[in-house]
């Protein structure tokens, strides 16, 4: 078999003929494609990477350790990336933060969520040699520079990954860090013999709350676990109360710039109305036919009254699947929770990987309040992750 250099070489010396030959020969491929066979992880490629590792952190979290391939340009530690894996035959995207320190493979880590496609297969399918697809990292959740002379670090639950990424980074350049982090018991406790080994050490201050026992810690108090707590630089992450209360409380403390929060959602700062939403198209052919995780109930477009169709029994591809969306409930796992194949990335808005047409109906943005109605002569673009049915309409998929 000629190496993929020798290939490459060669489909660059054919002349135009020759190479239109040959991409004809390829069809329905394209001779990049027979590369990416040979060498997926070559340069050029689209951005792929290699597991090299599975490891459990808790019966409930995992990190994937990810060789990437040429094109990767780095990551800064506190950063995420978008990884895309093949769960039962359809490619899912998913950022997830990054908890390795820089250098030529990289770790990501994760927390099962209930009914979560990708998070489960990452913590029960996956395989070391496995293939994913991968994106740049990205975010501004990261060490200052220069780093303050001291840190606080104040994390619920899976929100301690980005935050894990930046100590196994900038410890050594940080004199006087504060560690508070609330999990819901010591076994799901995510890097705990590390954390606990740090704080031994004396490397940090650590200070744990598991909530299921001890309930949650309020924000305002923080004073008593972290006397100086208004002098530290201070990095935050986890679930969005915990955060909108210490936004609340650096606000009040009027020290909001000695504050950077990750949110792993979306701010939500309205609702929509809830109502029936349409999907039509492809990515609703193939819909399950069951009672949505999100509460919704299924049923073929159409079919008034009727319950748990499956939308392929409509027979055209075109045919929809309506659903009762609750308010609140982003359509993004409104669909996904009603079995349609529905595009996606960092579902918080930011990477517009989810965007589908609005061909009728109204829909509110739940970060901020804006109402969008369309008529079908006027179909609009809408991010499924941050909006929210209001009202009956219809989503092209
Ligand atoms: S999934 Fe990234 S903007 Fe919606």
């Amino acid at each position: 078999m000629p190496s993929p250099s020798t290939t490459r070489r060669a489909l660059a010396n054919l002349g135009s003929g020759a190479r239109r030959f040959f991409e004809l020969a390829a069809t329905p491929l394209l001779p990049a494609d027979y590369l990416d066979l040979i060498n997926p992880m070559r340069a050029g490629a689209d951005l792929r990477g290699r597991v090299v590792d599975v490891a459990h952190e808790t019966p409930t979290s995992t990190s994937v350790t990810i060789r990437p391939g040429r094109g990767w340009r780095g990551h800064r530690p506190g950063q995420y990336t978008r990884i895309g894996v093949d769960v039962n035959g359809v490619r899912h995207w998913r950022a997830y933060s990054i908890t390795s320190p820089t250098g030529d493979v990289i770790t990501i880590s994760a927390r099962a969520i209930e009914g979560g496609v990708v998070s489960n297969h990452l913590l029960t399918g996956l395989q070391p040699g496995t293939m994913l697809m991968l994106d740049q990292a990205t975010g501004d959740f990261t060490m200052s520079t220069p780093p303050p002379r001291s840190a606080l670090f104040i994390t619920g639950g899976s929100g301690i990954t980005p935050v894990m990424g930046i100590l196994r980074s900038h410890l050594h350049e940080l004199r006087d860090v504060a560690v508070v982090h609330s999990a819901p018991d010591p076994e799901q406790m995510m890097f705990r013999s590390e954390l606990q080994h740090l704080h031994r050490t004396g490397r940090i201050r650590l200070t744990t709350r598991f909530t299921r026992t001890e309930g949650i810690l309020p924000l305002e108090g923080i004073g008593a676990v972290v006397p100086d707590w208004q002098e530290r630089e201070t990095w935050a992450c986890g679930p969005t109360g915990l955060l909108d209360d210490a936004e609340a409380v650096w606000a009040a403390a009027d020290i909001p710039h000695l504050l950077h929060t990750e949110r792993f959602r979306p701010r939500v700062v309205a609702t929509g109305e809830g109502g029936e939403v349409t999907f039509r198209g492809r990515g609703a052919a193939g819909a399950a036919t069951a009672t949505g995780a999100a509460g919704g109930a299924v049923r073929s477009a159409g079919s008034a009254g009727g319950r748990a169709q499956s939308a392929t029994t409509t027979g055209a591809t075109d045919a929809g699947l309506t659903v009762d969306a609750p308010a609140g409930i982003p359509l993004l796992d409104v669909g996904e929770a009603a079995g349609v194949l529905m595009p996606s990335g960092c579902r918080m808005g930011i990477c517009f990987n989810c965007v589908l047409p609005l061909e009728e109906g109204s829909v509110r943005d739940l970060r901020t309040g804006e109402l969008t109605t369309v008529d079908p002569e006027d179909p609009h673009l809408i991010q499924t992750c941050i909006s929210a049915a209001a009202g009956p309409c219809r989503i092209a998929v």
